[in-house]
């Protein structure tokens, strides 16, 4: 099952900020090239949903069982990557919105902590997946207790005139994970106020007794 976020991108006078010397025109040009862009990083996510889904088919006929509970794909909104560029110190220019490699980000939820691996072994042997950058916050985990394996890859895109390679941001994680950083993320980014220490403790004790409740699980599983 694919969950998919979107959102429907249009530019219109009122957007444009009072003081701007930009013109509609301008700004219409832009939200083209922009509308072209993220269609690219749509179709770099269906082509990795799709050969996900594709893996976990095969597993699935072979050995009986899932190994992916389900994904999230979404493109990142037009805020984000405006906020991105900013906190990043780029310049506002179309350069920098291809230096945003989580543009496209597909989020992937195991069963049991091995999936984890086996997946991202079977995904990174395909001969047209270039791997640009690997973060395991599973073996080595975020201050704040966060734990997923990150990685993003470049995958080729067939469009009618050319051909392009895209980055997509994959995060691949257990229920247990998903579940604390949803919570997590809730606190640190719905709430205006800091987040204080004892939350923060509380959230790190948790995220080590769901790292525990992980590994009894993958080991009970293993056990049949
Ligand atoms: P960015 O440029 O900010 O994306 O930095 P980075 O590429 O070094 O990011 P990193 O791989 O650390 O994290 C990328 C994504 O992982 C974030 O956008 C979140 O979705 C998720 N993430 C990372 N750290 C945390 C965390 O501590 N808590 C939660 N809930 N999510 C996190
Ligand atoms: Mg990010």
């Amino acid at each position: 099952m694919i969950l998919e976020k979107n959102e429907k991108f249009e530019i219109s006078e009122s957007m444009i900020p009072a003081g701007m010397t930009v013109t509609i025109e301008d700004a219409k040009e832009t939200a083209k090239v922009f509308g072209d862009l993220r269609m690219r990083y749509h179709a770099a996510i269906k082509e990795i949903s799709t050969k996900l889904e594709v893996l976990d088919n095969e597993f699935s006929l072979r050995h009986d069982y899932n190994p992916i509970h389900h994904m999230e794909c979404r493109l990142k909104s037009i805020k984000s990557i405006v906020e991105k560029i900013q906190r990043k110190g780029w310049p506002m220019e179309l350069e920098s919105v291809y230096k945003v490699m989580d543009f496209a980000g597909v989020r992937v939820i195991c069963n049991y902590m091995d999936d984890i691996y086996r997946v991202e072994e079977s995904l990174l042997r395909q001969d047209d997946i270039r791997l640009l950058k690997r973060k395991d916050y599973i073996k080595n985990p975020k201050e704040s207790g966060y734990r997923s394996l990150h990685l993003v890859v470049e995958v080729p895109i067939f469009l009618s005139d050319r051909t392009y390679n895209m980055p997509v941001e994959i995060q691949i994680r257990t229920i247990a994970m998903d579940t604390w950083a949803s919570l997590e993320h809730e606190l640190k980014y719905k709430r205006k106020d800091e987040m204080p220490g004892y939350v923060a403790q509380e959230l790190k004790n948790c995220a080590r007794a769901m790292a525990e409740v992980d590994a009894t699980m993958e080991r009970i599983h293993k056990m049949f």
